[in-house]
């Protein structure tokens, strides 16, 4: 699998992906080159083969199938817009049938065990869901204690003070204006700090910005639209015009604490607001109210 110069995604910053089939990135991207995110965030993971590792928001998987060749972990695919079947077809073409496994799964409802993963890790993905002040205290039940979770995120350079500039909000050439609603999920590295250490459940470890990040995103839009894979209008013009002013992708890093910190229902573990379990503890603890009262 080695591509030369006419490979437009080779980027001397990220020597691990330039060993992948440049047709095969350009057919199953779905956003900014997630193979570079993934080896980005991957230098700030210990990660060895045989853990167990989370890929939430896997898309089509890429990172995923990256993740087990590269490093030899069992990898649990997990996406919503993308069945499970399609990932498994693209895994089988990959020949890692023992190492990436697909699940079709919502972000606030994981089929998983608790203390499960050695890893988590989400590209381009967490924005989505994730900006929810009670998100990490629930997708970290299933990561192991002294476990890493770390994202890659779109996101900003530092927070807006009030709206974003009006070169990001005016049609491009194309049509298509960067900032859409949506784009308000986007953060900067220090909010996802203080999100994440606020509350209690990780000790941050890092949370920085890629370098030329917008650089490497042009590259990509630049690469899919020459040869014709882009799912949407290139957003290159107005990354070019911001130039990392305002575009920038966040990485942080935590490690789950041994013990988390209380919740409402006060010391030790219990289940999550979001599950139905959670009911159950309340009328146990009520009933248990009751009783004391009575008697
Ligand atoms: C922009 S795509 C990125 C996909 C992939 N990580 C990549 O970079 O190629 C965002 C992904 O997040 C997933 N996603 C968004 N909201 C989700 C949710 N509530 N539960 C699970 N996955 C979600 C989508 O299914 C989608 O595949």
């Amino acid at each position: 699998m080695a591509h030369g110069a006419e490979n437009l995604f080779y980027n001397a910053c990220f020597p691990r992906s330039n060993g992948y089939d440049p047709r095969w990135v350009a057919e199953h991207q779905m956003g900014p080159n997630v193979l570079w995110l993934t080896e980005w965030l991957a230098e700030g993971l210990k990660l060895e083969p045989g853990m167990r590792l989370l890929d939430m928001g896997c898309g089509r998987a890429m990172s995923s199938i990256f993740l087990a060749r590269e490093f030899g972990c069992f990898v649990f695919a997990t996406d919503l817009w993308i069945s499970a079947a399609e990932n498994w077809r693209r895994v089988h073409e990959a020949n890692l049938e023992d190492r990436v496994f697909p699940i079709h799964a919502e972000a606030h409802a994981l089929p998983f065990a608790a203390d499960f993963f050695d890893v988590i890790v989400s590209l381009d993905s967490y924005q989505y869901y994730g900006t929810d002040d009670l998100y990490l205290s629930y997708i970290s039940r299933f990561l192991r204690p002294g476990g890493q979770i770390g994202i890659v995120v779109a996101g900003l350079t530092a927070e807006l003070v009030d709206s974003p500039p009006e070169y990001l909000l005016k049609p491009q050439a194309n049509g298509k204006a960067f900032w859409e609603a949506d784009c308000y999920s986007f953060h900067s590295a220090a909010w996802w700090r203080r999100q994440w250490e606020r509350s209690g459940c990780v000790h941050v470890e890092v949370a920085d910005t890629l370098p030329d990040g917008w650089r490497h995103w042009v590259q990509h839009e630049q690469a899919i639209e020459a040869m014709g894979t882009g799912v949407f209008p290139s957003y290159a013009e107005s990354l070019l015009e911001d130039a990392g002013r305002t575009i920038a992708f966040p990485r942080v890093i935590g490690r789950k604490r041994e013990a988390e910190v209380s919740g409402v229902l006060g010391e030790g573990s219990h289940p999550h607001v979001w599950e139905p379990e959670f009911m159950a503890v309340c009328d146990k603890l009520l009933s248990a109210r009751t009783l004391k009262k009575d008697g």
